[in-house]
């Protein structure tokens, strides 16, 4: 039988957690915003930014690395996720592609956790449920030998992510 990823949900604040990479809601500018990635760069101090400066933006559906700086995880992996425009301007496929190129940056760096947010369910307006089960799609055939968590800021997004699981 093929190995699954160890995935686990969790409820709290994805900037106190001490892995190895906690991946940001970020957008294309890499430039900071608010939601999770305002939380992130407060965390993380003004070295960050600073870094994130350095690497001059990151398409739709795409991540790049960066380190935690602050914050108790190594790295900060920036990922883009789409904004929601109704459904049929590939979202779906922009969602899944920003969750499979962060895990793509993790194993290419060797890294064994990774804790993701609810990518572009927040400001960006992705519709919750449609993108748990994206998450989850994509993180099971992608994210092997890692273990992984995903993270509710609220409730209700965890009932979700665990209703997505099962
Ligand atoms: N820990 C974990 N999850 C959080 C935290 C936190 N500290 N804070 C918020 N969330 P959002 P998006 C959840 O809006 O929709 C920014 O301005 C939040 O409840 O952060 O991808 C960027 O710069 C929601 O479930 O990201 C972009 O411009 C999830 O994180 C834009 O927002 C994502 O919400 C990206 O929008």
């Amino acid at each position: 039988m093929a190995e699954l990823p160890d995935i686990t949900v969790w409820q709290g604040d994805i900037t106190t957690l001490a892995v190895d990479a906690i991946v940001n809601a970020a957008n294309r500018s890499l430039l900071g915003g608010g939601g999770v990635d305002g939380a992130i760069h407060r965390a993380a101090g003004p070295g960050l930014l600073e870094e994130c400066r350095g690497i001059g933006g990151c398409p739709t559906g795409e991540a790049r690395i960066t380190a935690g700086h602050l914050l108790p995880a190594r790295h900060v992996i920036h990922a883009v996720g789409p904004v929601w425009q109704g459904g049929d301007q590939g979202e779906d496929e922009l969602l899944a592609s920003a969750y499979r190129s962060s895990l793509r940056l993790a194993l290419r760096h060797g890294l064994s956790t990774i804790a993701f947010p609810a990518i572009s369910t927040g400001i960006y307006g992705f519709p919750p449920e449609r993108a748990a089960g994206i998450a989850v799609n994509s993180i099971q055939n992608n994210g092997l030998g890692l273990a992984i968590t995903l993270v509710a800021f609220d409730p209700r997004t965890a009932l979700i992510l665990e209703g997505a699981l099962a």
